[in-house]
């Protein structure tokens, strides 16, 4: 069913409008504007049809992807009522298990693997018993470890509270970056220790550098900077992840809706961001280490009107972008079109 939220505009549309640059969807414009063909062959994606298998898995609303690339599994946590929160798919699309236990309202997730340990963590937005948490689970649903305070929304530090806790970000090295929240009564970006101690802290509500209005998603690049989807304040900021010193913000792509996630490709020469209302991902250029530079859209995918993409997330291995989207219902998942450009060694 959900599928059909791209198919009905036809495979000939497709190609021409969800895969090329948006500006470029069509070719008058590209006869009058010669000069950006160029950007033509920044034709970065495909959309992988076949993924997941049945598209009937999804059967709430779908707001967040995990990958695990090491082990190649996929996660995807929906909401709704008496149906599986978290579906936990292999890359190639095949339902491997599911649960519910201990999820109550998921917002976002981070998987988090070792060779030796299958994990994925999941930020709980809810009221209930079990909201207002970060929690770890292994892959087949067993909870591990809970941060925060369970049924308890609130701001203290010791013991951590959380409020609409939106997402996080966990590096090798098990140190743990976390955007609290979604609206609720934080604004901050907390950095913890692999044994849950506070590192560093960022963040009040404001709109003045290194404050926050809804920081809704996470990510770290290659140079150890820390990038936040500071929603509300339609900005990206940037912070330096041993210190938390703030290096900067970019605002110029995000003039008409704030960003609500952000992915770097596994090369780390773009980034990915969502546009939740415009159903846009715009491909961006990196900035190299240094000078953040200017923000500068490379490529846009354009969803249908009313797909919502919410947060996503890139395969490390492969590059694969799988897109959360809670009006569509799904989640997509994207194919790097020409894998040298990527660089990657498949
Ligand atoms: C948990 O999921 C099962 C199906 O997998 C469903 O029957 C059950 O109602 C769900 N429980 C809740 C509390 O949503
Ligand atoms: C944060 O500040 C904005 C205006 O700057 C305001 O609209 C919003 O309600 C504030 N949020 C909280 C949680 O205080
Ligand atoms: C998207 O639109 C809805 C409904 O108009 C609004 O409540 C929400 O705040 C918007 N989200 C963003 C990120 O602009």
């Amino acid at each position: 069913m959900a599928r059909r939220w791209v198919c009905a505009a036809g495979v000939a549309l497709f190609f021409a409008c969800l895969v090329l640059h948006s500006h470029f969807c069509g070719p008058a414009v590209l006869r009058k504007r010669p000069f950006l063909k160029w950007r033509t062959e920044k034709m970065l994606y495909r959309l992988d049809l076949g993924w997941p298998r049945f598209s009937e898995y999804f059967t709430g609303v779908t707001f967040c992807v995990a990958v695990d690339s090491l082990n190649g599994l996929v996660y995807v946590a929906q909401r709704g009522d008496n149906i599986p929160k978290v579906l936990v798919f292999t890359e190639d699309g095949y339902l491997l298990r599911s649960w519910n236990h201990t999820v109550d309202t998921p917002h976002g997730m981070f998987a988090s693997s070792t060779p030796l340990e299958q994990s994925v963590w999941i930020t709980d937005v809810g009221s209930g018993s079990y909201g207002h948490t970060v929690k770890k689970y292994n892959s087949f649903g067993d909870l591990v470890q809970v941060l925060g305070t369970p049924g308890k929304k609130g701001t203290a530090l010791n013991p951590l509270q959380f409020d609409n806790p939106a997402e996080l970000y966990v590096e090798d090295t098990e140190d743990i970056y976390i955007v609290d929240g979604d609206g609720g009564l934080n604004n901050r970006l907390i950095k913890l220790s692999q044994n849950f101690m506070i590192l560093w802290l960022r963040g009040e509500n404001g709109t003045a550098p290194a404050k926050f209005n809804i920081p809704h998603s996470v990510t770290l690049d290659s140079v150890g900077r820390v990038w936040v989807a500071d929603r509300g304040n339609k900005r990206l900021q940037v912070f330096d992840k041993d210190t938390g010193e703030w290096l900067g913000a970019w605002s110029s792509c995000f003039t008409e809706e704030g960003p609500s996630s952000v992915r770097f490709t596994p090369d780390g020469k773009y980034l990915i961001v969502a546009q939740l209302n415009l159903s846009r991902l715009s491909i961006l250029a990196a900035p190299p280490t240094g000078n953040l530079g200017h923000c500068s859209v490379i490529s846009t995918i354009q969803l249908p009107d009313q797909v919502l993409p919410h947060l996503l997330e890139i395969d490390r291995k492969t590059g694969a972008v799988y897109v959360a989207e809670i009006g569509a219902k799904q989640v997509q998942k994207f194919v790097p079109l020409n894998s040298h450009v990527f660089g990657f060694s498949v």
